[in-house]
């Protein structure tokens, strides 16, 4: 179908409901029509082989259900999760708003998923051999001093099945959560995650990249620090960037609803300066996935050009339509 039609549809519904239908629509899709010749690849980021330079964001896909079917699209990784150790249900809906005027999208899930074991089980028997992320996070209601825990559950949990892992300390939807970024809580629970995996390679005999993803609401001065702290680890990567709870660059006449993180178009201009502040700090060598607000193939190159080795995207595939995949795949073909 075309794109723009399935939108209409799609569109007429509350978010969240499109959104499932979406996700049902994408696994259908993995089980009858294979992964897409690679294009753009392979490409070798992170010690990892990717196909082409795109990937699917993080909590599109949160409990790993559809990921034959994202390759089936195209993609060159797929991210899934965020996943917590225990299943849990989020927010009170609703809590996905679209902004269709900016071509964005206000959340405040809060890590609904059905816990780190059933995401594990259900990649264990995929099909497609591109390479997928696990995003961990902490269940809601563990304390913030206990979060370490957390997050070495959800590593042990998934480490066989994962290409790579990635700590997500910026969502704004779950409390305190960001505050895991002051270099001095990241510094102790980032080593702790590395050295668990370093541990488990040893015992899987598999290597699994740790990489941080940050959020787009620290300042410059901030991200220096946490670029820094995550280098002195060191962490396998570094994603820029999560949702922003400012409302920036909004042209919605209408007010704008409700508390949550903002995706799309109007994060592109932070996501990219972020980018561009961790490759100045970092050097060449640690590898950047840039993600926030890409909805054409120029802004996949501003950010490949700002300093970003893989680029992710999420919220344009909701205006934009799968078709998006290649023409970002093509974008940034070397
Ligand atoms: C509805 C929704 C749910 C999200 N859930 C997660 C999540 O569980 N974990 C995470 O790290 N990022 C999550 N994100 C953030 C995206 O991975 C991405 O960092 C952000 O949306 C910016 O990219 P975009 O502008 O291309 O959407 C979510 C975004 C949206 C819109």
């Amino acid at each position: 179908m075309v794109y723009p039609l399935a939108r209409s549809a799609l569109f007429l519904l509350p978010p969240e409901k499109a959104h499932a239908l979406t996700l049902g629509a994408v696994r259908l899709r993995g089980k009858v029509i294979p992964p897409q010749p690679p294009a753009g690849g392979p490409i070798n980021v992170m010690g990892l082989s990717f196909s082409n330079r795109i990937g699917l964001a993080a909590g599109f896909d949160k409990n790993a259900v559809a990921v034959d079917g994202w390759f089936s699209l195209g993609f060159g990784h797929v991210e899934v999760g965020t996943v917590t150790p225990r299943p849990q249900a989020g927010n009170p809906r609703p809590r996905i708003y679209r902004l269709t005027g900016d071509e964005a999208i206000i959340n405040r899930m809060g890590f609904p998923n059905d816990g780190a074991e059933r995401a594990a089980a259900r990649l264990r028997s995929r099909h497609s051999s591109g390479v997928v992320g696990v995003n961990i996070g902490k269940n809601a209601t563990t304390l913030l001093e206990r979060a370490i825990d957390d997050y070495l559950f959800c590593l042990r949990t998934v480490f066989p099945v994962a290409d790579y892992v990635t700590v997500n300390v910026s969502s704004p939807n779950t409390a305190g959560l960001r505050s895991l970024q002051d270099p001095e809580q990241l510094v102790p629970l980032l080593s702790g995650v590395v050295a668990e995996a370093h541990e488990l390679q040893r015992r899987h005999g598999r290597r699994v990249p740790v990489v941080l993803k940050i959020s787009p609401d620290l300042t410059t001065a901030e991200l220096r620090e946490v670029a820094g702290a995550a280098a002195s680890i060191p962490v396998a990567g570094i994603i820029a960037t999560n949702t922003t709870i400012t409302r920036d660059g909004l042209e919605s006449r209408r007010r704008v609803p409700e508390t949550g993180g903002l995706s799309g178009r109007p994060l592109f201009a932070k996501s990219s300066a972020a980018v561009r502040v961790l490759r100045e700090r970092l050097g060449p060598d640690m590898p950047i996935i840039g993600v926030g607000g890409v909805s054409s193939a120029a802004d996949a190159r501003a950010l490949r050009q700002a300093g970003a080795d893989l680029v992710q995207a999420y919220t344009a595939l909701v205006y934009r339509g799968p078709r998006l995949v290649h023409e970002l795949a093509d974008a940034l073909r070397d």
